[in-house]
C-alpha cells in the first residue's frame, strides 16, 4: 500500500463549523501525510476536539471541505466515514467495564461496522452472522495493542493503561488507514504515557497513519512529525516539533491566557519528564 511520496492521506480545506455565534473551528486548511503522526495542539476550547467530530463526520461542517484518499467524504455520515477507513478515540474512555476485553473489541467492530450498538450488545440475528468476522477483527486489533493474551478478562480488571489500549484496539478493530486519538495521555503516569508512545510508534510502523490531540508536551514533542496548532478554531501554525515550539504566535497563544500551559519550547522534555533522554537531541 505504499502511496505516492508527498500525497496526503487526509486534506482539509477552509473547514469550519459554528454553533450559534462560536466559531469553534474556523477556516483551517491542513493535511495529514501518510504513515506520519501530526499532533493537533492549542489551549483549552481551540477547538480540537471539533476538528475530529468534523473529520469523524459526528459534525457536519458549515463550511469548507474534507478529503480522504482522493475522495471528498465532507458530507458523509460517520458509519460511512469508519467504512472509508477513519477510526477514532473519544476523549471520556468509553470502555465497558464489567464485559471482556474480546466483548469490548467486537463492540468496537459492530458499532463502527454494520450495527448499532443495542444490536451489539442484544446479539440480535444480524449480529450473530457477523460474529465471527467481529470476533476476528477484534483479535486481530487486540494482538496490535498488546492485549491478546488478556482477551477474556473484564475490561475493568485491566491497568489505566491497559484499559487504554482496550479503547485504541475498539478503534482498530475497524481496521481503519487513519486513527485519531483524543488525548490518549491523558490520566496516564509518565512511564505508562512512554508505553502508550511506544505502541503508537509501533502502529505508524506497521503502516497506519495517526493524528493525536495532546496536552502532554513531552508525547507530543516526542513523537510529533508534524504538529497543527489550534487557536480559538484557527490554525496558527503548522510545522516540526522544532518549527513550532519556535514560533512566536504559539508561544503567545500558550503563554497568553494560560500561564500553566507554558510547556512549549522544551522538545521531548517537558513536563512529566517521560521521554527525559538525549535521543532525538540536535544542536
Ligand atoms: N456541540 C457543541 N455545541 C456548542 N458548542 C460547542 C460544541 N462542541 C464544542 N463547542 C464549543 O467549541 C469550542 C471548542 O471546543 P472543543 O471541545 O473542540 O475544544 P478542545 O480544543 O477540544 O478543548 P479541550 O482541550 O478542553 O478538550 C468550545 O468553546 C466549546 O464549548
Ligand atoms: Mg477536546
Amino acid at each position: 500500500m505504499p502511496e505516492h511520496p508527498g500525497t496526503p492521506l487526509l486534506e482539509v480545506e477552509g473547514l469550519g463549523i459554528r454553533f450559534g455565534g462560536l466559531h469553534a473551528v474556523r477556516d483551517v486548511t491542513a493535511s495529514l501525510p501518510p504513515e506520519r503522526i501530526t499532533a493537533i495542539i492549542g489551549p483549552n476550547g481551540a477547538g480540537k476536539s471539533t476538528f475530529f467530530n468534523l473529520i469523524s463526520g459526528f459534525y457536519a461542517p458549515t463550511s469548507g471541505r474534507i478529503r480522504f484518499q482522493g475522495e471528498d467524504i465532507t458530507r458523509l455520515k460517520t458509519h460511512q466515514v469508519v467504512g472509508r477507513g477513519i477510526a477514532r478515540t473519544f476523549q471520556t474512555t468509553t470502555i465497558y467495564k464489567e464485559l471482556s476485553v474480546l466483548d469490548n473489541a467486537m463492540i468496537g467492530h459492530r458499532v463502527r461496522t454494520r450495527s448499532g450498538l443495542w444490536d451489539a450488545l442484544l446479539r440480535t440475528g444480524r449480529e450473530q452472522r457477523d460474529e465471527r468476522e467481529s470476533r476476528d477483527g477484534a483479535m486481530r486489533a487486540l494482538e496490535r495493542v498488546g492485549l491478546a493474551g488478556q482477551a477474556g478478562r473484564p475490561a475493568g480488571a485491566l491497568t489505566q493503561e491497559g484499559q487504554k489500549r482496550v479503547g485504541i484496539a475498539m478503534a482498530l478493530s475497524s481496521d481503519p488507514r487513519l486513527l485519531l486519538l483524543d488525548e490518549p495521555a491523558a490520566g496516564m503516569n509518565p512511564e505508562e504515557t512512554v508505553n502508550l508512545m511506544g505502541l503508537i510508534r509501533e502502529l505508524v510502523g506497521g503502516g497506519l497513519t495517526v493524528a493525536l490531540v495532546e496536552h502532554k508536551m513531552s508525547l507530543v514533542m516526542g513523537l510529533a512529525d508534524e504538529i497543527v496548532v489550534l487557536h480559538h478554531g484557527q490554525k496558527i501554525a503548522q510545522g516540526t516539533p522544532g518549527e513550532v515550539s519556535r514560533d512566536p504566535a504559539v508561544i503567545e497563544a500558550y503563554l497568553g491566557g494560560h500561564a500553566h500551559g507554558g510547556q512549549m519550547g522544551q522538545p521531548g522534555a517537558a513536563g512529566s519528564g517521560a521521554s527525559g533522554t538525549e535521543e532525538g537531541a540536535h544542536a
